[in-house]
């Protein structure tokens, strides 16, 4: 019998004949299309976005009232910390909730005990560590972008149940009914989960509250950006560079040139204000210095790229922050 050489163009061996049709049902699937499924079922609930546009409603004027306010800014994690707070604290209450699972399950104990054990003490700091991460959750929430907030809102709803499930727990566990206690910390856990996976996905499928200029390098060489004579004074100026979106601003004379996507949510700086030579971000109000990018102003925590100009031509030319390596007149790379 002919064997294949596991090289392209040889025929299938016997018993993997059945492997594209395996992996075509699992490619079609509910197993790989539920938690999108599962988004856009969230997105489509009456109730939710009924409750979400209230909570805006509510919410948006008192944040847009205390958007200079440290703590508020503080909340998001902010320029001095550099990323956002809410997802580090949210690791406190999943660690410490599951801990009281783990002593319920090895608890060989069967005396009754009132007071607070050792399960208790976890239950109870992960409730008062519950209380912060839901405040920094609930200041993310207001700047987060309109479709982002109603699986947000589910994801906080989900936290509030597995809440008041933990409290309910920690309360018959100091009455002394342990049995009650483990079951309601047990679900607690599970609804934490579940909520903590919800959030898994705002970040990692949205992309909420991630730098949305992290690859934001090009162009490698110097590029044409717009004509000198194209640029009014003191008007932010949008342009578009090898794909890049910039914008330009020219003020005595002096240019400036930063990303025109804001680092936070993707707001078009050029449509923001700009006094003092920084620029405010017209979807929640972050600023940004023109002359190096930094934040003035959260809820950015990431500065904003700024990018090297110059006039060749009559033209104003870019390039990014990572040059292309230059060439040796021998033609070669250099480093
Ligand atoms: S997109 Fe949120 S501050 Fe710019």
């Amino acid at each position: 019998m002919r064997r294949g050489s596991g090289q392209a163009g040889d025929p299938p061996a016997a018993g993997k004949q059945a492997e594209p049709a395996v992996r075509s049902l699992f490619a079609t699937s509910r197993v790989v299309t539920w938690h999108s499924d599962l988004a856009a079922w969230l997105d489509r609930l009456g109730w939710l976005r009924t409750l979400s546009d209230w909570l805006t409603a509510v919410l948006g004027p008192f944040r847009e009232r205390h958007q200079d306010n440290l703590v508020v800014e503080l909340m998001h994690g902010g320029r001095w910390v550099g990323h956002p707070l809410h997802p580090a604290l949210s690791d406190l209450p999943i660690g410490l909730w599951a801990g009281v699972v783990v002593l319920d399950a090895t608890d060989r104990d069967p005396a009754p005990r009132h007071g607070i054990d050792a399960a208790g003490m976890l239950s109870a700091a992960g409730i008062l560590a519950a209380g912060a991460t839901v405040l920094t959750g609930l200041d993310d929430w207001t700047v987060s972008n309109d479709q982002d907030r109603r699986v947000g809102l589910f994801h906080g709803l989900l936290n509030t149940v597995a809440l008041g499930l933990q409290g309910a727990s920690l309360g018959t566990r100091l009455a002394g009914h342990r049995g009650t206690a483990r079951a309601l910390g047990a679900a607690s856990l599970t609804v934490t989960a579940a909520a903590g996976y919800l959030g898994g996905h705002l970040v990692f499928t949205k992309g909420v509250m991630v730098n949305r200029v992290a690859w934001a390098i090009g162009p490698r060489r110097w590029a044409r950006a717009l004509q000198e004579a194209d640029l009014p004074d003191d008007s932010p100026t949008a342009v578009e560079a090898e794909g890049r979106q910039i914008m330009l601003y020219r003020h005595r004379g002096r240019l400036y040139a930063i990303d025109n996507i804001c680092s936070h949510a993707g707001g078009l700086l050029s449509r923001g204000p700009v006094a003092d030579l920084t620029v405010t971000c017209p979807l929640h109000g972050s600023r940004f210095a023109l002359a190096d990018g930094c934040v003035s102003r959260g809820p950015a925590s990431q500065p904003q790229p700024v990018l090297p100009t110059r006039i060749r031509n009559g033209w104003i030319e870019v390039r990014g922050s990572q040059p292309a390596p230059r060439r040796s007149a021998s033609g070669r790379t250099q480093p």
